[in-house]
């Protein structure tokens, strides 16, 4: 199989990438423009102008993010409103809905380039924005080039006509604006994510300009349809000659055509591949088509189309398959920050997201409420997740003021259909969501809107079912919005299911957002109960995972469901990753509150409680046996201090000091006593739990041990990985644990900790997954939260030895050496 790297960089700009790159006068030439960028806050009038000065802007490097650097303040984006789809009905004040950061207002990028092959009138130069938030004016040499508002979606333009004659010295300048009451959510700010300048021949295929689909999968064969678009044509003949290789490198078919296309008419040709390696989330295999495009046997263009083989069906009755096996999603929705980067893309950083959710069992991403970065698609369709890609959180009404549906008339139809064509010819998606909860759905005629989208999809990519996350289950059952879709997919209300299999056509229920269970890592409370909207002084939610809002519930619900019925199609926990944004239930006048608590991982990337609940269940080929909560319970002594343990075992027995509390069996008694085993009477006293855990025979299988820590006596380091890329933007998470002096987790130390980077990388930033902390994440200090933090490491583009040091009042200083390697 190729190796993961160099999938990743053919990914980069969306499936296609050129052998013949870096090659002046190829058929075609791609660049990432991400360096020597120029940027300034606040609106410049005229700053188009080629000839604008901008000596005195900051220089940047793309993806950035103007906003993550802070500071954190309650009046960054205040807000009196009722949100109403938390079913508010009176205004109130709402601080930190968007991360308390400074992300609106407007910013300009400008930069200059040069393209050495430009000829006019022979080769075309064309620029692919991955995402631009929001409002995007794009001018090249002072004409506007392109406007896009959707901050979120991949858009191009061709700029041929705006370049100098010699191809030298343009200047691009973007001017981008963040209206107040814009979002949700912490949407980022500025140019955060990849800009790329394509050349081309005058005859070329087109950006996303193939489509590829495999009308038959069966572990026989397969059949392979390809359609390539050519643009500029005269009325010629064009000769496509295609290669399908497998990962190995293997051709495993070919195509070598000649023929006339009409215009608008695209090549098309079939393929036959024997014995094929099937893609799923277990065998993420890929293939690659490999076309060179002939006019009058000159070459004018070779594109690549990264694809993979496998079949999608939702069948009523009996749910979603893949390759002809039923599974259900054990998925997860996530919003498209990466926490103390913001919005900023990093495919490290996406790679370690992956990871941790892999880890978890999770097999399916939902991309909420927006267009994905590419390169998670791409990560998507290397380490095998399915995917649901939802472009909208509102169609023509609004949720918030400054919304998307000042919009939504006028551009629906072109950010579905770049959305789609972006993104069709991936292996990992499996699905189209139209929307999520928008408050169209309760219209009298919110069901043709529906329609008007679900039918783009069909248009655009027959291929995947369309879906829509619903909320309003009486609306939707009432007024044939549910019914139109090809898969109803509903968000919480999961006592409505089987309501809604019973009403509606599709046999069929998706969970498409569940749960929204909140906890703080490491923050317990007393006594343990199930509650909605619980409140404490100190703004955290507690780590028993018994705490969920008033229109949500906990994940032993979902987790039935899905078991108990067939024709549920699993579900998309919401969230994977804690985000920024949206701390409810601390979003009424709470500060400080800057980020969810919904994430079964918090903002520093460390797995909380949780993680262990959803993993016992969905990982079936790694044991799980996690006990909550720590055991630094002083001034608890003989209290009652339940306990908790996430287990794949059908049984354990716990010890306190020595002393049995008994066994415990998963039963049927009720839903937490389904997937927890709960030991509700341990009274606290200092020392050693140990669990015991038991399989189906009785045998012993695992034990787990937790202590009481003593002082803290040091930093222990944990490194996801020690040997990193030397490109400039690779990174490795280094996690900080206060210990004792046996290495216990001492899980009440909240102490700054202070970084420092030598040699050839750099602190990047640091999290501490506490929610209502204001420590901004750029500057080389943080304080640990639950005894813990996690500082990010960027590899330089020299490669050679990386020291990263954590210092500390009353610790000792700790060290890593890494290393980073030549790409
Ligand atoms: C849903 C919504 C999500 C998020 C979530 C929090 O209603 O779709 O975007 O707000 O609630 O529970």
């Amino acid at each position: 199989m190729m190796n993961l790297k160099s999938f990743t960089l053919l990914a980069l700009s969306a499936c296609c990438w050129l052998a013949s790159q870096a090659q002046p006068h190829a058929a075609r030439n791609e660049f990432l423009l991400d360096k020597g960028w120029k940027f300034t806050k606040g609106d410049v009038p005229g700053a188009q102008a080629q000839s604008y000065d901008d000596a005195s802007w900051q220089r940047v490097v793309i993806p950035h993010d103007w906003a993550i650097y802070g500071p954190f303040d309650r009046s960054h984006d205040l807000q009196e409103v009722a949100i109403t789809q938390n079913l508010e009905t009176k205004a109130s004040v709402k601080t930190g809905r968007t991360g308390g950061l400074p992300y609106v207002g407007i910013g300009w990028y400008r930069k200059s380039f040069s393209v050495d092959d430009f000829e006019k009138g022979k080769r075309r130069v064309t620029l692919l924005f991955d995402g631009a938030m929001s409002e995007a004016r794009v001018y090249v040499n002072g004409k506007e080039a392109a406007f896009w508002p959707l901050g979120y979606n991949s858009f191009h333009c061709d700029v041929t006509d705006f370049l100098n004659a010699d191809g030298k010295n343009n200047v691009l300048a973007v001017r981008l604006e963040n209206k107040p009451q814009s979002s949700r959510w912490y949407p980022g700010a500025g140019l955060y994510r990849n800009v790329h300048l394509i050349v081309t021949d005058e005859i070329h295929v087109p950006v996303w300009g193939t489509y590829i689909t495999t009308p038959h999968v069966s572990d026989e064969y397969a059949a392979v349809r390809l359609e390539t678009t050519v643009d500029n044509l005269a009325n010629e003949n064009v000769r496509v000659q295609t290669e399908i290789v497998n990962a190995a490198n293997e051709v495993v078919a070919q195509k070598n055509e000649m023929r006339k296309l009409m215009k608008g008419q695209a090549f098309v040709q079939n393929f036959t591949v024997n014995n094929p390696s099937l893609w799923s989330p277990e065998t993420p295999v890929l293939y690659k088509a490999v076309s060179k495009i002939y006019v009058k046997d000159q070459l004018v263009d070779e594109y690549t189309t990264r694809f993979g083989i496998r079949s999608v069906q939702v069948i009523a009755n009996k749910g979603f398959f893949l390759n002809g096996k039923l599974r259900k999603f054990q998925g997860v929705c996530n919003h498209h920050d990466l926490g103390p980067l913001g919005a900023a893309v990093n495919v490290a950083a996406l790679k370690r997201q992956l990871t941790l959710l892999k880890e978890m069992g999770c097999d399916a991403i939902r991309t909420a409420h927006n267009m994905p970065a590419p390169e998670l698609v791409a990560l998507c369709d290397e380490m095998g997740f399915m995917m649901m890609i939802e472009p909208f959180d509102e169609w023509d009404r609004a949720k918030c003021d400054n919304g998307y549906h000042r919009f939504f008339n006028e551009w629906a139809e072109k950010d579905m259909v770049n959305m789609l064509r972006n993104y069709r010819n991936n292996a990992s998606v499996v699905m189209w969501s139209i929307g999520n909860e928008v408050p169209t759905q309760c219209s009298a005629d919110g069901y043709r809107v529906a329609s008007f989208l679900q039918e783009i999809c069909h248009r655009e990519d027959p291929t995947r079912p369309v879906t829509c996350g619903m909320d309003q289950v009486t609306c939707v059952l009432g007024n044939g919005f549910a019914a139109l879709l090809d898969v109803p997919g509903f968000n919480y209300r999961v006592h409505r299911y089987e309501e809604a299999y019973g009403k509606l056509p599709q046999g069929v229920v998706l969970g498409s957002e569940t749960s929204s269970t909140v906890s703080s890592r490491g923050v317990y409370k007393f006594p343990v109960e199930k509650k909605a909207d619980a409140l404490y002084d100190d703004h955290q939610s507690s780590s028993y995972d018994m705490e969920y809002c008033s229109w949500s519930n906990l994940p032993d619900d979902d987790l039935a469901m899905a078991e108990d019925h067939d024709w549920t199609m699993g579900q998309f926990v919401w969230t994977g990753f804690d985000y920024l944004g949206e701390p409810s239930p601390y979003d009424t006048d709470a500060w400080p509150n800057h980020s969810s608590m919904f994430g079964i991982i918090d903002l520093a990337s460390i797995p909380k409680d949780r993680f262990y609940l959803y993993k016992s269940i969905w990982n079936k080929k790694e044991s799980t046996l996690h006990v909550l909560p720590h055991w630094n319970w002083e001034g608890r002594e003989g209290q009652t201090t339940p306990v908790f343990v996430y287990t794949n075992c059908p049984t354990a027995e716990l010890f306190v000091n020595g002393k049995s509390y008994g066994k415990q069996t998963k039963s049927k008694e009720s839903l937490q006593h389904r997937y927890r085993l709960m030991w509700m009477n341990v009274v606290y006293e200092p020392g050693e739990v140990k669990v015991v855990a038991y399989d189906a025979t009785g045998k012993v299988a695992d034990e787990k041990v937790v202590r009481t820590a003593g002082k803290p006596h040091h930093m222990e380091l944990v490194v996801d990985r020690k040997e990193l890329t030397a490109d400039g933007k690779d990174l490795a998470y280094v996690t900080v644990r206060v210990v004792d002096k046996d290495g216990n987790l001492c899980p009440h130390d909240n102490r700054m900790i202070r970084f420092s980077v030598k040699g050839n990388g750099s602190y990047r930033a640091s999290a501490n997954g506490d929610p209502t902390c204001l420590d901004v994440f750029h500057l080389p200090q943080m304080h640990a939260f639950g005894g813990q933090l996690t500082a990010l490491v960027q590899s330089a583009e020299t490669p050679g030895e990386i020291v990263f040091q954590a210092t500390a009042k009353g610790l000792k200083t700790a060290r890593l050496v890494l290393t980073s390697t030549q790409p």
